[in-house]
């Protein structure tokens, strides 16, 4: 313990919470003064073990166990005290600082890849500003990037060939493979990126750790990025947020979005607090990192469902990290569009409407609910309630948690079980019973439709007596209504098996986009037909 020093330790439990530190592995739920759960360190059912926010512990009744976050990522994770220490800055988003007795070789070997990566932005720089680079330096400047921004944020392009790998081969091979810059082929080292838009990735405190490159001639994959490294995690690697850690601080809120491109536009264009995760899905190491610095956080994700299932993933990682003070929401970029492009049509002002207008996650989380279940029928309901059961447990603050609770309750009631009533009194399927006397008139004019649709109106379950009302219709008219009317059930059918498939897509049934595009194509067909009956005179 001596060879750290002591403030980097106390910083470390200043700036992580030991509820979250702790709750990231054991479900902790807040009674009283102190959250429980089960020890981790022996086995139990009933939770003896507790934690307290305002001292930094945690004890456990049961078999003694004690100690800090140092002390429980040690144990957890069998780690030795440096790991842990490492692991938590990681967490906490903070750079580690150099300790005495590491070893001279591992100094030596970080800072030498510091010293490449840095070398390298310089270089990718200089190439966008030359001959080699005025495609490049062409295309980011059509995307809206001043030349101050380019130098703000590093941006370079990495030439064809082997400009990186010519420069260390001699004398850094090892260290330029480490960095991922390059990598060890037939003919010896080669470029990693080539004829790239290069954006430099720099750790929280501004250096170069890594790189993603944009495709400019249409190629996929449209990014690259540099694969994971000694000094690069993508799980724990938040875009932007060396340049945002004091603007969160001012807005009190963080932004998160999808790509860099838009992170980059939304800093510069009235939203300094906006950061993107990169190259990878939301991950929780980046949502408690955010956390740390502040617990109100605006997701903006695009409109399309890729954008909706990160955001349903986004919702789930972050339940654990909301207090009764966080102000967590979600906003959707509709229109095929994302932030850059906003930013570029609307201006600042549209993005703000969108985010203004951003859902909160009491009201994300019930939207999921009803998108991703049926809750016109008795099992979806139930799977919806057992879902949002599921998910509200991961709220560690008690009454926080019996809040969200008793809100669904309440909306569970007004909102399915008064439906589900109403429906229990008609049959099902239904027709007002406008139509259904309407259908008996008909039937009575024109006998002939109910031996030719009979099937359709015992599905509708019209019993042929009772009331009934003559529109006057002559055959072709009668048959017209009802072949309209079996149409639209039909096309309603549809849109609820597309609702499902939708729900079955955003929990990761990918199955479901063939399906989806299927039932797409009937819903077309029928429109038409139903387009062409409606000109039919
Ligand atoms: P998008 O496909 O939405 O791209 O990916 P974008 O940010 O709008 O990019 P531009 O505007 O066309 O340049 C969102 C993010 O996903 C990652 C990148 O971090 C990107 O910013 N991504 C995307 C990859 O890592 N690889 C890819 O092939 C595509
Ligand atoms: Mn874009």
């Amino acid at each position: 313990m001596a060879s750290y020093d002591r403030n980097f330790t106390d910083e470390l439990r200043e700036r992580l919470s030991v509820v979250d530190v702790v709750g990231r592995r054991v479900p902790l739920t807040k009674k009283g003064q102190n959250y429980w759960g089960c020890c981790p360190f022996h086995n139990e059912k009933t939770p003896s073990f507790s934690v307290n926010e305002e001292k930094g512990f945690y004890h456990c009744f049961g078999c003694g166990e004690h100690g800090d976050i140092i002390s429980f990522t040690m144990k957890l994770n069998n780690m030795d005290f440096r790991a842990a220490i490492a692991e938590l800055a990681q967490q906490a988003g903070l750079k580690l600082p150099d300790y005495k007795p590491k070893p001279a070789a591992q100094i030596a070997r970080e800072e030498s890849y510091t010293t490449i990566s840095e070398s390298a932005a310089k270089t990718y720089q200089s190439q966008l500003f030359s001959d080699a680079g005025a495609a490049a330096l062409t295309y980011i400047r059509g995307r809206g990037f001043t030349d101050d921004m380019i130098k703000k944020y590093r941006i370079g392009y990495a030439p064809r060939g082997n400009i990186i790998a010519g420069k260390f081969a001699n004398t850094k091979q090892d260290a330029v493979i480490a960095t991922g810059l390059c990598r060890r082929g037939d003919y010896g080292l080669y470029d990693f990126f080539r004829d790239k838009l290069m954006f430099p990735i720099m750790n929280p405190s501004g250096a170069v750790v890594a790189f993603s490159g944009r495709s400019m001639d249409g190629s996929e994959p449209k990014y690259i990025n540099t694969t994971d490294t000694e000094m690069f995690h993508k799980r724990k690697t938040i875009f932007g947020l060396n340049f945002a850690r004091d603007a969160i601080h001012r807005a009190g809120r963080s932004i998160v979005v999808e790509g860099q491109i838009d992170a980059i536009q939304m800093q510069c264009n009235g939203f300094p607090e906006t950061v993107a995760p990169l190259g990878t899905a939301l991950t929780e190491d980046h949502i408690a990192i955010l956390c740390k610095l502040n617990r109100n956080i605006t997701f903006c994700f695009d409109g399309d469902n890729a954008g909706k299932k990160a955001a349903a993933r986004a919702c789930g990682l972050v339940l654990p990290f909301v207090r009764d003070t966080s102000d967590v929401r979600f906003a959707f970029v509709t229109g095929g569009k994302d932030p850059d492009e906003v930013l570029k049509t609307g201006g600042a002002d549209a993005m703000r409407d969108i985010i203004n207008n951003a859902t909160p996650l009491v009201d994300f989380l019930w939207t999921i609910a009803n998108t991703a279940y049926v809750t016109s029928t008795p099992g979806g309901r139930a799977q919806a309630e057992k879902f949002l059961k599921k998910e509200i447990e991961k709220i560690t603050d008690d009454a926080l948690r019996r809040e969200y609770d008793a809100e669904y309750r309440n909306r569970i009631f007004h909102q399915w079980r008064r439906v589900k009533k109403n429906d229990a009194a008609t049959p099902v399927p239904n027709v007002d019973d406008i139509t259904a006397k309407t259908l008996r008139g008909l039937i009575d004019a024109h006998p002939e439709l109910a031996e030719r649709y009979g099937d359709f109106l015992v599905a509708l379950n019209i019993t042929l007596d009772g009331p009934m009302l003559n529109p006057g219709f002559d055959l072709a008219a009668a048959e017209k209504y009802i072949v309209s009317l079996k149409l639209k059930n039909y096309l309603q059918r549809l849109h609820d098996d597309r609702k499902m498939l939708v729900a079955q897509l955003l929990a990761g049934d990918d199955g479901a986009r063939e399906k989806i595009a299927a039932v797409d194509a009937e819903i077309e067909k029928s429109n038409a037909r139903m387009e062409l009956l409606a000109a039919a005179a």
